[in-house]
């Protein structure tokens, strides 16, 4: 995501309850995995929610897990701005690659993000790092064989050359919540094979559960995933 991205009006979108994707399907699979983290290891764990954005998940997660110590962290200076704004939380400007290596970590969130970052193997190492010995992370990403090509199909997004499945690249695009409010700045996607996601995840990390979810278009468009250390 770009950083003249609109965090206010993402945070209203959230507020307000317009983004059901969110509130269905993302919100869901991060609380469930927690719950079921903290059934096994007991209360005091440490989360890390990265890209955190303007806050409101990591603020969620905050307020529904009170046993846990919650910390969101966004490369981008506005995010950052934004969340302190809204929540009295520990909330950092950092790019993932430099968090301190000696803090460990029970629980790392990427919800929406690995799509929006540009160095994925160097990431997934670090999170191995920071991650205790059987701690969780939890992805949440647009499917990367029909998101994309859905936007485009539906003509929802134009791009400037064909889409090549094949040619891992940035895009810049239009960013759209289905019956979201008007966005007038764009998100930085970067496109990967499928393989390159899977086959660099379970390079540093054990993949647990892999799940396509489809909106009834008869093919997924939103990929949940959680790896563990
Ligand atoms: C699409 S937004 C998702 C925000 C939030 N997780 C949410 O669910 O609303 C992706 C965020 O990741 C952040 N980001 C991108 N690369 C990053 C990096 N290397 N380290 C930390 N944050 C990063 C961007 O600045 C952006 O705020």
């Amino acid at each position: 995501m770009s950083n003249q991205y609109d965090y206010n009006r993402r945070f209203d979108e959230l507020t307000k309850g317009i983004d059901t994707t969110f509130k269905n399907i993302l919100e869901p699979f991060i609380y469930g995995n927690i719950s079921d983290y903290l059934k096994k290891s007991g209360t005091n764990i440490d989360i890390l929610d990265v890209g955190c954005g303007c806050g409101y998940l990591t603020a969620s997660i905050a307020k529904k897990f009170t046993e846990a110590r919650v910390e969101g962290i966004d490369i981008s200076e506005s995010a950052i701005v934004c969340a302190k704004f809204h929540f009295d939380l520990k909330f950092t400007q950092q790019d993932v690659a430099d968090y301190p290596e000696s803090k460990k970590i029970d629980i790392v969130v990427y919800n929406m993000v690995l799509h929006n970052l540009r160095e994925l193997e160097q990431t997934i190492w670090k999170t191995s790092i920071i991650l205790k010995r059987k701690g969780i992370v939890l992805i949440t990403i647009p499917h990367p064989v029909f998101w994309l090509s859905d936007k485009i199909s539906r003509g929802k997004i134009t791009l400037e050359e064909p889409f090549n499945y094949n040619s891992e690249k940035f895009y810049n695009i239009p960013f759209q919540i289905k019956n979201g409010l008007q966005h007038q700045t764009e998100l930085t996607y970067y496109h990967r094979r499928l393989e390159t996601y899977i086959n660099t995840f379970s390079k540093y990390l054990k993949l647990v559960s892999f799940e396509e979810v489809d909106f009834n278009n008869g093919y997924p468009t939103m990929l949940r995933i959680v790896l563990e250390n």
